[in-house]
């Protein structure tokens, strides 16, 4: 790896202090950092270098073993003090990313990590262009400057589109890159190979076998210290409209021409263009929301808040293939488990040979996990053993579903690398496929933004559920009144 330099803005949040300096640090202890790096951590409070390095060491609490890897992480980190809406502190940092390259006597890669609330982006993006930091070093050699930024990607339709608009003046598509970390998801990343590489799929990949699809993404944890970020953005716009999302094209998108950046991101924004979408007077309809009891009383919350800690939708996808195939999507903060899995559940026939004996209520499922326990499983019909011969002389048949288990962790001996480390290393290589491409942000705001504005309208109170359980029951009566259940 070439050296490089990062600088992230919003460096004492919590998105960094969570993941992506663990996610560096295991990248160096892996040695896959190269021999030379810097991180340099850009926010408000006041720290000098040495004060930064001890308070991610306070913070961080390194046990023992690794405590020598930490000494030695740390000191590739430094500080810059500045407001992202003033120019001081951008000034202050060419001088400290000059240096850097006279200490390596070339110009080094420059990235630009976005991890503050949205509302900071505009500000950001401005005064790297003004200070011409957006050029990087040398005269223009852009070539040397990325950006990465994370979602929210704005609060809505037209403010994504502002900040996109935004970006695309001051950087190229090539040096931009969108993160939803769900795409780096092992099981996420498997799910082309698993589509596509085993022939067995593609044919019952359609209405005429399947019956429904459900997503959960389910947190036990509520929103902690998160309030300030949370509170105004809410479910939809934090979860929903990525990491759902996302995981809803990896398993309806169609097979991408090749197995390249442009090909893959094209798959999926098809597929994300295929969702119908919502009108915001079908919102009540296809949507539920709920906020679980006691937020309100959480750190940096409102105390009249309607932001929702839970949404469930149904939805349908324009495509032929799925046509009239619903889709039930959910997720949730201070639930009963910490879950997130794709359910395929395909179309339930009883056999007339078993008809008489009576067949399980739901047959085949097939489980994409994505955590914890990555892996799949298919729920597939068997007969029990040693039933008994009836009172009519009848030999006895009872039919039960089991599992047949594919888990990455049992399978896979190697070290598998976190979601975060992937992205990090794909961002200094170069490559995007696993990073929203504009049209396909562009593309989900829009899907998105239907139920935005159907919820404005709605003065309803936000239905309550509590805490460890599975939502309001209103999301129960999304899926029941079709006749199915959440499995
Ligand atoms: C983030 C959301 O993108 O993903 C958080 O902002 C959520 O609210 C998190 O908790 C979940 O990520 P993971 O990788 O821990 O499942």
């Amino acid at each position: 790896m070439s050296p490089f330099v990062i600088i992230i803005f919003g460096a004492t949040g919590d998105l960094v202090q969570h993941k992506i300096l663990p996610a560096l640090f295991s990248l160096f202890r892996a040695n896959q950092l190269g021999e030379k790096f810097y991180i340099i951590g850009f926010a408000r409070r006041e720290f000098s270098k040495v004060e930064f390095r001890r308070m991610l060491t306070e913070e961080w609490q390194i046990g023992n073993a690794d405590k020598a890897a930490w000494k030695a992480f740390v000191k590739n980190i430094y500080y810059q003090q500045g407001f992202f809406e003033e120019i001081s502190g951008y000034e202050q940092l060419i001088n400290k990313l000059n240096s850097f390259d006279q200490e390596i006597g070339a110009c080094i890669t420059r990235l630009f990590y976005l991890a503050t609330p949205p509302d900071f982006y505009l500000s950001i993006i401005k005064h790297l262009k003004k200070t011409k930091l957006s050029q990087g070093c040398g005269q223009g050699s852009e070539k040397w400057t990325k950006l990465a930024i994370e979602k929210p990607f704005g609060k809505n339709l037209a403010t994504a589109r502002e900040i996109d608009l935004k970006l695309s003046e001051v950087f190229e598509e090539r040096q931009i890159y969108r993160v939803d970390h769900y795409l780096a998801k092992e099981t996420v990343q498997n799910m082309i190979a698993f589509r596509f590489a085993n022939g067995i799929f593609e044919p019952v990949w359609n209405k005429k076998y399947i019956d429904h699809v459900q997503i959960t993404f389910a947190e036990k944890k509520g929103i902690g210290n998160r309030g300030k970020f949370f509170d105004g953005v809410g479910m939809l716009r934090d979860v929903a409209q990525n990491h759902l999302l996302q995981l809803l094209a990896t398993i309806t998108m169609e097979q991408p021409l090749s197995f390249t950046k442009e090909s893959v991101r094209d798959a999926r924004t098809n597929a994300i263009k295929s969702i119908r979408c919502i009108k915001p007077f079908e919102v009540s309809q296809f949507v539920v929301r709920g906020q679980y009891n006691g937020y309100l009383a959480e750190k940096h919350v409102a105390r009249n808040s309607k932001t929702e800690t839970f949404v469930a939708m149904k939805l349908f996808m324009e495509a032929n293939r799925f046509e009239g195939v619903p889709f039930y999507l959910r997720a949730g903060k201070s639930l009963m488990a910490d879950m997130v899995d794709i359910k395929i559940v395909f179309i339930q026939t009883c056999h007339l040979l078993f008809k008489e004996y009576g067949c399980p209520e739901i047959g085949n499922v097939l489980t994409i996990r994505i955590q914890p326990d990555e892996g799949i499983g298919l729920r597939v019909i068997a007969k029990k053993p040693s039933i008994a011969i009836s009172k009519e002389g009848k030999p006895g048949l009872g039919l039960a579903t089991v599992n047949m288990d594919f888990s990455y962790m049992k399978e896979f001996k190697e070290r598998r690398i976190e979601a975060y480390e992937k992205l990090l290393l794909d961002i200094l290589a170069g490559d995007q496929m696993l990073f929203n491409r504009s049209d396909e942000l562009e593309t989900s705001w829009q899907f998105i933004s239907g139920i935005l504005d159907g919820w404005e309208k709605d003065h309803k109170p936000l239905p309550e559920y509590d805490l460890g359980n599975w939502g309001p029951k209103e999301a129960f009566g999304l899926i029941e009144r079709d006749g199915r259940k959440w499995l």
